[in-house]
């Protein structure tokens, strides 16, 4: 299983700190070219692989660190996410609600990333929270699957299944 964080600013640089403590590779990317931010990935530790969008979008599973009005460049970057798990961090701050079609803010991500196994994580900390290892477990549903993931700082990120899918 591989793991990507897309944004290495304030929530994605807690992340990487809960993947580092507990020794997981993680690849992270901004809009910057990975020569640019690799002194700060280096700094949170060697488990940290700086590298561009399209090539950390390559992992299984990807958290998405972005800001809302990111989300659609970054989902462009896949003609499709089929078979991947992004684990959506984000918040939609400012964000009219025409601007999501009266949607949840999470069906419009959803949208975004056609395909993939969607979960809402980890928005509702703040960076200051995250990056003190805290105990969290999300969960998230799409079609008729629930999924738990169990965070960055509890060792192990995995996804289990805990009731059928049609798809
Ligand atoms: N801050 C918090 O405590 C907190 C808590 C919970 C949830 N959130 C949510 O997490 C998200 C990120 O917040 P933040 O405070 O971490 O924002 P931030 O500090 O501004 O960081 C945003 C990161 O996203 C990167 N980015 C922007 N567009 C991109 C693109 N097209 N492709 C790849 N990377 C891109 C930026 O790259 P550059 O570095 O190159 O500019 C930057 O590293 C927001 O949706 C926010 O609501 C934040």
């Amino acid at each position: 299983m591989s793991y990507a964080i897309i944004g290495f600013g304030n929530i994605g640089q807690a992340l990487a700190k809960a993947f580092a403590r507990n020794g997981i590779e993680v690849s992270v990317a901004t809009t910057r070219e990975p020569e640019r931010f690799k002194a700060d990935a280096a700094a949170i530790g060697p488990e940290i692989a700086p590298k561009t969008l399209t090539e950390a979008i390559k992992a299984d599973i990807v958290f998405l660190a972005v800001r809302f009005e990111a989300i659609q460049d970054v989902a462009k970057a896949l003609p499709s996410w089929q078979g991947k798990t992004v684990v959506d961090v984000t918040n939609a701050h400012g964000v009219p609600p025409e601007e999501l079609s009266g949607q949840p803010s999470s069906k419009f991500v959803a949208w975004a990333f056609s395909g993939a196994r969607l979960v809402k994580g980890f928005n509702h900390l703040a960076a200051s929270v995250l990056a003190q290892d805290p105990a969290v477990k999300v969960a998230g549903e799409w079609c008729s699957c629930l999924v738990t993931v169990t965070p960055p700082g509890r060792r192990s990120v995995h996804l289990r299944r805990t009731s059928a899918s049609r798809r």
